[in-house]
């Protein structure tokens, strides 16, 4: 039997890599959802679809069915994000794409586009999806869903940390302002916001470690995933 276990909450709030490592757990595939919207978000800057919060949505979504954005899984079962074919991992991690993506996440178009790749990326095969809407949204009769939080100041020291070494202009204030402004975005948009969804556990992972957090989530999802394996 196949299953779905979503992960949503806030930026930074530490769901991408306790989605990893939970699937890692399970022995399933983790599909994270923010890589697609960054990935399109990319896109948009390098084909100058997209300057000072200027978007052209219309010539952008057409441009985009023409385009190959992808996942593709290596061999370690581990799924990467293409963009015509190029690896685009690390450039979708800098703080460029970051301060733009929740603008473009925000388009009933644009999350269409990627809700497609998101349900075909998931057919036939168990999987962790963490992001925003996945609970809510994508996956509303998911078997299993958390919603991960931590409050500003310990987002923006992890985001932070992330960042410093290859953006040393960055200041922790800018990170924790860009974080406010993308929870807001996110929040408040009218095409599938980030809410708690339906029948999620939810998890503080403030003063708790990995480990911890990581074991809760394993026990859980088991004593679900356990009840309705036939
Ligand atoms: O998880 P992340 O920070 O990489 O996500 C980047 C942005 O993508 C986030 O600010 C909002 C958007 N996003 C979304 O709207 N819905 C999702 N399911 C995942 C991400």
């Amino acid at each position: 039997m196949n299953y779905i276990v979503t992960i949503d909450g806030p930026s930074s709030s530490g769901k991408s890599t306790l989605a990893k490592l939970l699937a890692k757990k399970l022995l399933i595939s983790h599909i994270d959802s923010g890589s697609i919207y960054r990935a399109v978000t990319l896109y948009a800057l390098e084909n100058k679809f997209l300057s000072n919060n200027k978007i052209l949505l219309e010539k952008l979504v057409n441009s985009l069915s023409n385009s190959d954005i992808s996942l593709k899984e290596n061999r370690d079962g581990i799924f990467k994000m293409y963009v015509n074919n190029e690896d685009v991992e690390d450039k979708i991690r800098g703080s460029k794409v970051s301060k733009h993506v929740s603008e473009v996440a925000k388009y009933e178009e644009i999350r269409e586009f990627v809700l497609r790749i998101q349900r075909d990326i998931s057919k036939n095969k168990s999987i962790v999806m963490d992001g925003r809407d996945i609970g809510s949204f994508v996956f509303p009769n998911a078997d299993v869903k958390f919603y991960i939080d931590a409050s500003i100041k310990t987002r923006s020291e992890r985001r932070y940390n992330q960042l410093k070494e290859k953006e040393k202009h960055l200041s922790i204030r800018e990170v924790e302002n860009d974080l406010l402004s993308r929870d807001n975005i996110d929040k408040t948009r009218k095409k599938s916001p980030l809410i708690i969804p339906k029948n999620s556990l939810i998890i503080n992972n403030v003063n708790r470690t990995i480990d911890d957090v990581l074991n809760q989530m394993l026990e859980y999802t088991k004593s679900i995933i356990n009840k309705k394996m036939p």
